[in-house]
């Protein structure tokens, strides 16, 4: 809507002497040199104000979640001086972006300023001269105003989509790397059978490092129950790792029923495996929500029944909280025996096998390592 009126204003000048056009040609020149040296480093700059108020998120966020060591270790002052340096940081580059947003808005007001003076003044010359009349003056006046104020708004409409294109690059650099670990063309879905695991001289070591797994092999029969002892840092949990193919192995291969994990989805190897991890985590939801977790279909009466057998069902009714939205806090231990039902096999969502869903114990070939 506006370039095709500003080329208009433009044309406009020139009939009233193209010296006076080639004035406001030069003008053009030195705003379009303007933008062209503000708006890459109003970008930048943006991105950099972003990455580092994301920092200061992240501190709060980081101090909040950990509030209870942070007491523990009496780390009050240690947080606080953190999360100041982060703010800081932050105002620092805040404060450097709006240092380069002043110089532009004050160039660009001076430039815009600049533009009346020099269309009136040359086209008054040219009066004064007898090459312009006294109408030729008024519209060079009235062009200039409107110009200088199509040309400002133009500009900051500009400022403002480079400083957020600048904030939009800094979320793609966390979002956009591309997954490493992906289902292989082709790739079928586990169906779930007897559950046998192999691994066949699997050797893993993150990349390098010391740790991980060197050639083990291992062979877990359907239905065997299985645990695995070891020194912290022995590996076994990289070995739990790498049969939720959360990695892949470096060397050797993981099978379950004879399928290697590679030529199945992982969406689908990962919804036949119960997994309760040594950190127990709950949802900031109402005890039914995070129970159901493990299947969000279930009625009220399964997810009693689930209760009870985690023998929870008692203490999530003293709360009485358990029908309402409200959120829970449980002792840890408490806490635990619910993450175990959640990830009880049987009362997980299995949509290829509704059978299984009636009788969480019925029928279980688990394995646990
Ligand atoms: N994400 C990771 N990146 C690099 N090295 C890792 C990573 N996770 C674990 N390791 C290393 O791999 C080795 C095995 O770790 P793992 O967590 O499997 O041990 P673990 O047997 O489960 O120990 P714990 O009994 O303490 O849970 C350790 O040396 C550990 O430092
Ligand atoms: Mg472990």
């Amino acid at each position: 809507m506006r370039w095709p009126r500003l080329s208009g204003l433009s044309c406009l000048l020139l009939t009233i002497d193209y010296r006076t056009a080639g004035v406001l040609a030069l003008w053009v020149l030195g705003y379009i040199w303007l933008i062209t040296f503000y708006m890459p480093r109003i970008r930048t700059r943006s991105q950099a104000r972003a990455a580092k108020r994301a920092m200061v998120t992240g501190q709060v966020v980081d101090t909040i979640t950990n509030i209870k060591t942070v007491k523990l270790f009496a780390h009050d002052a240690f947080e606080d001086r953190a999360a100041t340096d982060a703010m800081e940081t932050y105002w620092g580059s805040a404060v450097h972006f709006g240092w380069l947003s002043t110089s532009f808005r004050f160039w660009l007001m001076g430039l815009g300023g600049l533009l009346p003076v020099l269309l009136v003044g040359t086209t008054l010359y040219f009066w004064s001269v007898g090459a312009a009349t006294a109408g030729d003056i008024a519209a060079a006046g009235a062009i200039s105003l409107r110009l200088a104020q199509m040309t400002g708004w133009v500009s900051f409409t500009l400022m403002g989509i480079y400083a957020n294109v600048g904030e939009i690059e800094d979320a793609m650099q966390t979002l956009s790397p591309a997954h490493q670990l992906t289902d292989a063309l082709g790739a079928v879905e586990l169906q779930p059978k007897g559950g046998a695991i192999e691994l066949r001289d699997v050797t893993f070591s993150y990349g390098g490092g010391p740790g991980g797994l060197d050639h083990v092999s291992l062979s877990i029969a359907s239905g065997e129950k299985l645990g695995i002892v070891g020194a912290s840092g022995a590996g076994k949990s990289t070995l739990v790792a790498l049969l939720l193919r959360l990695y892949d192995t470096e060397d050797g291969q993981v099978l379950i029923d004879g399928h290697d994990i590679r030529d199945v989805t992982q969406e689908s190897l990962r919804r036949q495996i119960a997994m309760v991890t040594q950190e127990t985590a709950m949802f900031n939801r109402s005890a039914r929500d995070n129970i159901r977790y493990g299947k969000p279909d279930a009625t009220q009466e399964e997810v009693e029944a689930a209760a009870t057998k985690a023998e929870a069902h008692g203490f999530i009714q003293s709360l009485a909280r358990f029908q309402g939205p409200q959120r829970v806090r449980f002792a840890s231990g408490r806490t635990r025996r619910e993450t175990v039902w959640r990830a009880a096999p049987a009362h997980r969502h299995r949509p290829r096998d509704p059978e299984r869903r009636a009788d969480p114990c019925a029928g279980r070939s688990d394995q646990r390592a």
